[in-house]
């Protein structure tokens, strides 16, 4: 059984993600922040499908933590599945910011820059010595690096440095047989920034040539279909998944 990490596993597309990677077969270790609660959810609707899944504690912009957190992972492998090593890590976990760069604060600045960017970056660093050779990465993008959406450059800006760290990782990893893709979804019905209202919803799928946002599950099938070995040539790319956004 291939085993996933997922962070930001609780709500969003990242309980999407792992519920789906769940429906394909995998054991899945998803990650909460805040919302403990939601995370057991999202536990009980695998555990009801059949599936096996763990919650952890996580919170990516706290590197200090990373270490703990990686015993806590080779804990509940050894303990759940009875492995050393898992497989497949999701970093999804992430969190917009609205605001214009003429107002940008520093502190909004280098608290979206810790969860974006470097979090990313040494929870990664921190959980390869546990990831099997031949494993996948897939970073969690967004095509506002593609297009640029007044008043989320900071947001846009670390996402597109999310794109140039996966290329690296598959780079460095490659002799590992390790892939590394990242996904960008285009605006998707989520919480993400407080969620989309009625109006800006409207604008959005008239925007999206399929003529709707996505769903959260329209971006969950799309990562456990990129994680089978179907997809086993696909490395080191940034693929849209937007219905058409901008285009
Ligand atoms: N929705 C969209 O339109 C869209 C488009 C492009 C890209 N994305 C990206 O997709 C990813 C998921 O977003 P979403 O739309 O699913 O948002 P969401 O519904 O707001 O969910 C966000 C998830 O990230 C977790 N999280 C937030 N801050 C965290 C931190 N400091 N440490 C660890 N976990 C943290 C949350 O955990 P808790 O709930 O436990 O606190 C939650 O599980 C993000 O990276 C986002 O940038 C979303």
């Amino acid at each position: 059984m291939s085993i996933v990490i997922i962070t930001g596993g609780s709500r969003g597309l990242g309980a999407s993600i792992a519920i789906q990677c769940a429906r394909r077969g995998m054991g899945v270790i998803l990650t909460y922040n805040r919302n403990k609660q939601a995370a057991e959810k999202v536990v009980a609707t695998i555990e009801a499908d059949g599936g096996k899944a763990v919650a952890l504690e996580l919170d990516v912009s706290t590197r200090a933590s990373f270490p703990a957190f990686r015993s806590a992972v080779a804990e509940m492998l050894a303990k759940t599945w009875n492995a050393e090593t898992f497989d497949f890590l999701v970093n999804n976990a992430g969190y917009g910011l609205y605001n214009p760069i003429a107002t940008v604060t520093e502190d909004e600045f280098d608290s979206l820059f810790r969860v974006l960017l470097k979090g990313p970056f040494f929870l990664t660093q921190a959980l390869l010595p546990l990831m099997a050779d031949g494993g996948h990465i897939v970073n969690v993008t967004s095509a506002t690096s593609r297009v640029a959406t007044p008043g989320v450059a900071p947001y846009a800006s670390f996402k597109g440095g999310l794109e140039v760290l996966t290329r690296y990782l598959a780079k460095e990893f490659g002799e590992r047989r390790i892939r590394a893709n990242s996904i960008a979804p285009g605006p998707i019905r989520t919480e993400l920034g407080g969620g989309l209202s009625e109006e800006f919803e409207a604008l959005l799928a008239g925007q999206t040539a399929l003529g709707r946002v996505g769903e959260p599950d329209d971006v969950g099938c799309m990562v456990a279909s990129l994680l089978s070995d179907d997809n086993r040539w696909v490395n080191a790319q940034n693929i849209e998944v937007a219905g058409g956004y901008l285009i």
